[in-house]
């Protein structure tokens, strides 16, 4: 089975009023005047997923949500549906980033009812896993993404419905990344468990790299083996820098 397009993912975090909305745009115009041969999602705080929709709707550019809720519905104050999302127009969503994880308490058991959600309401999943900083230097990297794997992805993730993100915490934000050998290292195992356990579907499901992703890194970081795409924070609040990301695809 062959992997499907590569998807560039921008990760807004807590970042974002109305007047952002530029910036969509901005990336809309940028991708019509030079079509790139990935896919590119923009994942909005909440407030902004419906206007953000509304404005990408047949452009190059699919909107998602940050996080989820594992209910379709009920008394969970302050809390979004998978539904919901659908309903605001978003076609993906970001379960299980390192800062839910950390800021919520978010283990692998809740992120597994997230995913499981975000597939019930007809989303995408991008599900994140990485080791921590001391996981690494303890050796312990491999091991981690391996338990958060078998942890975090439902039974039900198929190639079309799931996306992985590794993100290494220690790269987030931090200007550091892995070097393009031990990326295709930790891809490469996370390809060989997926196919272990979903059988020939394994080689399709997308593999995307996170950590302070930059134009200046893009191309190196993937090029890198068995990288379909990447999830991208900081980098992604500018069009230009966006672009120049995904510049790798063109
Ligand atoms: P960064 O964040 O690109 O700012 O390092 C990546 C992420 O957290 O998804």
């Amino acid at each position: 089975m062959k992997s499907p397009k590569p998807l560039v993912a921008g990760n807004w975090k807590m970042n974002g009023l109305k007047a952002a909305q530029a910036e969509l745009i901005a990336l809309i115009e940028m991708l019509a005047a030079a079509p790139a041969g990935c896919e590119v999602l923009i994942c909005p705080p909440f407030t902004l997923i419906p206007r953000f929709a509304e404005v990408a709707a047949g452009s190059a550019v699919a909107i998602g949500g940050q996080d989820c809720h594992a209910a379709p519905n009920g008394a969970h104050t302050g809390d979004i549906a998978a539904e919901m999302l659908a309903d605001a127009g978003a076609s993906h969503v970001i379960i299980g980033h390192s800062e839910r994880r950390a800021d919520h308490g978010e283990d692998d058991a809740i992120v597994e009812a997230k995913a499981r959600a975000a597939i019930r309401a007809g989303l995408a999943a991008i599900i994140c896993i990485g080791e921590t900083q001391g996981q690494r230097d303890a050796g312990h990297a491999l091991a981690v993404i391996e338990a958060q794997l078998a942890g975090s992805v439902p039974a039900a993730a198929t190639p079309e419905n799931t996306v992985i993100a590794y993100e290494p915490v220690w790269a987030i934000g931090s200007g550091r990344t892995p070097s393009p050998g031990d990326i295709a290292q930790v891809h490469g195992a996370i390809r060989r468990l997926l196919s272990a356990r979903f059988g020939a579907a394994g080689d399709a499901f997308r593999l995307l790299y996170g950590g302070s992703v930059k134009p200046a890194n893009a191309a190196a970081l993937l090029s890198a083996g068995d990288v379909d795409g990447a999830l991208v924070g900081g980098a992604s609040l500018k069009a230009r820098e966006l672009d120049g990301i995904i510049d790798a695809y063109r």
